[in-house]
């Protein structure tokens, strides 16, 4: 039960506090309040989110879709024989839409809390001892106390050796966010999901983005044949790729107007931009949580070890999200959230990492969910693809949207679907039904006589699944 008067003497108690109230945190605590436990949450931003909600997922969507708006004004209305004069750019009003949509889904967070009857505390929350947390907040310091202590701190953008990250000339995903003004040359370093997605606004805002990328690929870890696609269809819309480029720092030149950064690849020609975008990654949020004053052990690389019901191997403690292995992925750790609560207090607890879906929010969606070609080659597995292109779907044709393809990866054998991945419009929304398709064990011949409703994109995926017996109808 929940001390409302706590003292220094007297800490609060509560069942279970959640440090962090970011997609994984917030989602756990009210998973904890559904099932009975009284739930505290600390969290030391003014507003509860986390980067997601805050400076990540939700203002990025936000850009990309206003931003795609303004491009789609400027070339792609005629072909819709609408004929309109050349759209202007009001980039203040586009930034207060994206801070309207945050501060929307930000006071939702807020008033979820409310409605589970989550206690909310302000302050950066630390371990002091298994089961006592201290938060300190602007009024000092509050001590809790609890049964079980949920780690859902996230990850803050990894730094780069030479590249000091100022949040003006060379920014991170935050600053690239609020540029006041869009930059004539922007530097791009990493050409992962946010150097394409923030890459991808300010290209069709008007900058000229030069995208730097250590691997010989973009997106590496995704699908090859994917991401080559992806690659081509990026470069006709104007993003120069340097593949095999690694940067080893940045240097700034000039003052005021002139001022410019100088980026340094390794063998390779320097790159001067107005601005420089780093986003080569995160790493997890772990310092000053009272790790090694509690005996909270990690890993090499600085993650908090975990075992598969999330608990952490000091008892009551544990930890989901980016702070613990996995992708590090939203939605990956709200399904953290709900089975390390459940495992708290049902004793089960599982989410199955190989059915994470992936997306990356440009123009056309890239989504992916499975092993990709080269996972099944290397591990030697018996498999058989089938695709189909959004060229030779109807509904595509009349959405103007034909550059896409689905690729289902399928076993020889048995015919489970294995991996399934999408470029194309709304390849984020079609592959909810390959997960959900995998989730069940699904074979290609179970989507394939699955009615997919016409004339519509999903159409695409029932396609691929029957040319994976080399069945498809419409090519
Ligand atoms: P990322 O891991 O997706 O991509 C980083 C890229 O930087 C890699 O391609 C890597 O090879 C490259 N790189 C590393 N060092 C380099 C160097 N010295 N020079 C040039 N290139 C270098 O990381 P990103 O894009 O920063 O995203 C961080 C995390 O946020 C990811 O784990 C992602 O899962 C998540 N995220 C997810 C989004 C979504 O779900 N749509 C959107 C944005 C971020």
């Amino acid at each position: 039960m929940a001390n409302p008067s706590p003292t220094p003497d007297t800490p609060a108690t509560h069942d279970l506090v959640v440090i962090g109230a970011g997609p994984g945190g917030y989602v756990a605590a009210i998973r904890g309040a559904q099932l009975g436990l009284d739930v505290a949450i600390v969290e030391k931003e003014p507003t509860l989110g986390g980067t997601c909600l805050r400076v990540g997922c939700i203002p990025s969507k936000a850009l990309l879709e206003s931003s795609e708006q303004y491009h789609h004004a400027a070339h792609g209305l005629a072909v819709h024989g609408v004929r309109v004069d050349a759209p202007t750019l009001d980039l203040d009003a586009m930034m207060a839409r994206k801070d309207a949509v945050v501060a929307a889904n930000t006071d939702g967070v807020a008033f979820l809390m409310k409605k589970n009857g989550v206690t909310r505390y302000a302050g950066t929350g630390r371990l002091t001892a298994p089961g006592e947390v201290a938060v300190d907040g602007e009024d000092g310091t509050t001590t809790l106390a609890a049964e079980h202590v949920l780690l859902a701190t996230g990850s803050r953008p990894a730094s780069l050796p030479g590249v000091e990250v100022d949040g003006t000339v060379v920014v991170d995903s935050t600053g690239a966010l609020a540029f006041d003004a869009v930059p004539k040359r922007l530097a791009v370093i990493g050409a992962g999901y946010i150097g394409l997605e923030l890459g991808s606004v300010w290209s069709r805002l008007g900058s000229d983005v030069t995208v730097l990328e250590y691997a010989d690929r973009i997106l590496p870890g995704m699908d090859a044949s994917l991401a080559k696609q992806a690659r081509t269809t990026f470069t006709k819309q104007g993003l120069t790729f340097r593949l095999g480029a690694r940067v080893t720092g940045v240097t700034r030149k000039g003052r005021g107007t002139t001022r410019r950064a100088v980026v340094s690849v390794e063998g390779g020609e320097d790159v001067e931009a107005e601005r420089v975008l780093l986003a080569t990654g995160r790493t997890p949020n772990t310092e000053g949580l009272g790790l090694d004053a509690v005996g909270v052990a990690t890993d090499d690389r600085g993650r908090i070890e975990v075992d598969d019901r999330f608990a952490t191997n000091v008892p009551g403690v544990y930890a989901i999200g980016d702070v613990i292995h996995g992708p590090m992925l939203a939605h990956k750790a709200e399904e953290d959230g709900v089975a390390a609560v459940e495992g708290i207090v049902t004793g089960v607890a599982h989410v199955d990492y190989d059915l994470v879906p992936g997306v990356v929010y440009t123009d056309p969606e890239i989504a992916t969910v499975g092993a990709s070609e080269e996972a099944l080659k290397a591990a030697g597995t018996d498999y058989v693809k089938g695709s189909f292109p959004y060229q030779a779907n109807g509904r595509a044709r009349a959405l103007e949207a034909t550059g896409g393809k689905v690729t289902i990866l399928a076993h020889n054998e048995t015919d489970r679907i294995l991996g399934v991945h999408v470029i194309g419009a709304h390849a984020g929304d079609l592959i909810a039904e390959a997960v959900a398709a995998m989730t069940y064990g699904a074979s290609a011949e179970d989507l394939a006589r699955t009615v997919h409703a016409h004339p519509t994109l999903s159409e695409t995926l029932k396609e691929a699944a029957l040319a994976v017996h080399d069945r498809a109808l419409h090519v």
